[in-house]
């Protein structure tokens, strides 16, 4: 039985379109490509297609899963389904931390996407010089009030949907919102691929160079895969926990990747090509997409409309995203505080713009938390993202596969499996699909968790890399 207080998807594209809104976001744009630049690209590319493959896709139709179940937010759904007093709730906890933890951040990139959104507005790129908009953008980020004003709105516009509910609020918004995206990846491409640099931006993502390739690159890998799916938090959990019973939980999962993996490549096709063009540099960080692509528009006939266009996109998907994040660490207190939709999500909310003024403030100047910077070698910022995606997301994800795979009912298990798909009918996909969560997933992270913490190098099992 539905719960009323907890709503159901509206149609049965309704899940795909939310779940790929969510997973489609500044992840691919913004995060993908400037991690690929700094990790030397193409074998960081294939290491994260892997992952993707082999970790990010049966997790996701795990933590699915999880969610149908219980009819549950994460925290309540692992009570719900192993007892009260289970200390698997501690995997919801991890979960609904890391979702704080994200969206504090995230916010303060959508933030500079919005920013970007009216500066394209004014006409101001239209033939604009290379140095002055790769300036720029240290002047944007650099402007720390202005930072927390477009965090704090962004902020807003977000609480405002989830507000509205799943079925109002993210539903009709990932509908219009997913195509439009896509169109315009589509136009930016075709636009790339007449680039000088085209040739040599395609082979920096495609090619298996191993300059800078080190050893936490594994794991900035596996860590990526878990945040662009958005799997490891349960803000799947969550969203599958709204589908009926006999929607395709497997062929949505599948063509959720799809989307989300093409859209992420489509970005480096996009972004190297310009950066190769006008001799940037690819692993510039976190301003690669904000200058690169100003610098190319500014050069095209009706600059600012294709500017505003793109960054407007950006802006919506960050929005779909930052909606599903939101969404998770609100209906923790609505299922286990009993609080009503319409506290539970502006007083999260607030809190999560109180969190995110740090990294407003760290991303931008240099004298905020410089101490902390010279002292472990990141700001708030970068520390956020790397513990939440490198370290919380895959370890909720551990737990969620562990979980699933050993813990549900074999019985149970099946029927989720299979229920209303003919793929999920198949039996060999289905312990195809089993064996990889109970063993290759969890291997994978414990090693690869090990690996960043040079643990094998403490035991002399590895020279240094
Ligand atoms: N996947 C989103 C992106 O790529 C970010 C995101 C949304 C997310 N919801 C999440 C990441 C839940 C981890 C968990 O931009």
């Amino acid at each position: 039985m539905a719960d009323e207080r907890r709503g159901e998807w509206g149609s049965r594209v309704g899940f795909i379109l939310a779940a790929a809104g969510s997973a489609v976001g500044l992840g691919n744009v913004w995060k993908f490509p400037y991690i690929t630049g700094e990790n030397g690209g193409g074998l960081f590319v294939l290491i994260y297609l892997v992952c993707i493959l082999a970790v990010g896709l049966p997790i996701m139709i795990a933590e699915v899963m999880l969610g149908r179940m219980s009819q549950r937010s994460p925290v309540s759904a692992f009570k719900q389904l192993a007892g009260d007093k289970s200390l698997w709730r501690g995997v919801g906890w991890i979960g609904v931390l890391a979702g704080f933890v994200i969206l504090s951040y995230y916010s303060v990139v959508a933030g500079w996407a919005l920013e970007y959104t009216v500066f394209s507005a004014s006409g101001a790129i239209e033939g604009a010089d290379p140095a002055a908009l790769t300036q720029r953008f240290g002047q944007v980020a650099g402007n720390g009030s202005g930072a927390i004003l477009w965090h704090v709105a962004f902020m807003a516009i977000t609480i405002a949907i989830v507000i509205g509910g799943v079925q109002k609020g993210v539903e009709i918004a990932a509908r219009v919102l997913m195509p439009l995206l896509l169109l315009m990846f589509i136009a930016l491409l075709i636009f790339a691929s007449q680039l000088e640099g085209f040739g040599e931006g395609a082979s920096f993502v495609f090619g298996l160079h191993t300059d800078n390739f080190g050893p936490g690159s594994v794991l900035e890998a596996l860590g990526h895969s878990f945040f662009t799916l958005s799997v490891g938090m349960g803000a799947m959990l969550t969203y599958g926990s709204y589908l009926k019973k006999d929607d395709d939980i497997v062929v949505a999962s599948v063509a959720i990747t799809v989307i989300d993996t093409l859209v992420a490549l489509m970005a480096c096709l996009v972004l190297f090509p310009i950066t190769f063009t006008y001799g940037m540099e690819p692993a510039a960080g976190p301003s690669l997409v904000f200058q690169n692509i100003p610098i190319a528009l500014a050069q095209l006939p009706g600059s600012t409309i294709w500017a505003v266009t793109f960054f407007l996109l950006l802006v919506f998907a960050a929005l779909t995203s930052a909606i599903s994040l939101l969404e998770v660490t609100a209906s923790y207190f609505i299922d286990e505080l009993g609080w009503s939709r319409s506290v539970a999500v502006p007083v999260t909310g607030g809190a999560i713009i109180l969190l995110g003024i740090p990294s407003a403030l760290a991303a931008s100047s240099h004298t905020f938390g410089a101490g902390m910077e010279a002292a472990i070698g990141m700001n708030w910022f970068d520390l956020f993202d790397y513990v939440s995606s490198n370290w919380m997301l895959p370890l909720c994800g551990l737990g969620i596969s562990l979980f699933a795979a050993w813990r549900v009912g074999e019985q149970a298990r099946r029927v989720q499996f299979a229920a209303g798909s003919t793929l999920g009918k198949i039996e060999g996909l289905y312990v195809a699909w089993l064996q990889v969560l109970r063993f290759v997933v969890p291997i994978a992270i414990v090693l690869i968790m090990l690996h960043a913490l040079k643990v094998f190098e403490l035991l002399g099992l590895t020279g240094a890399t």
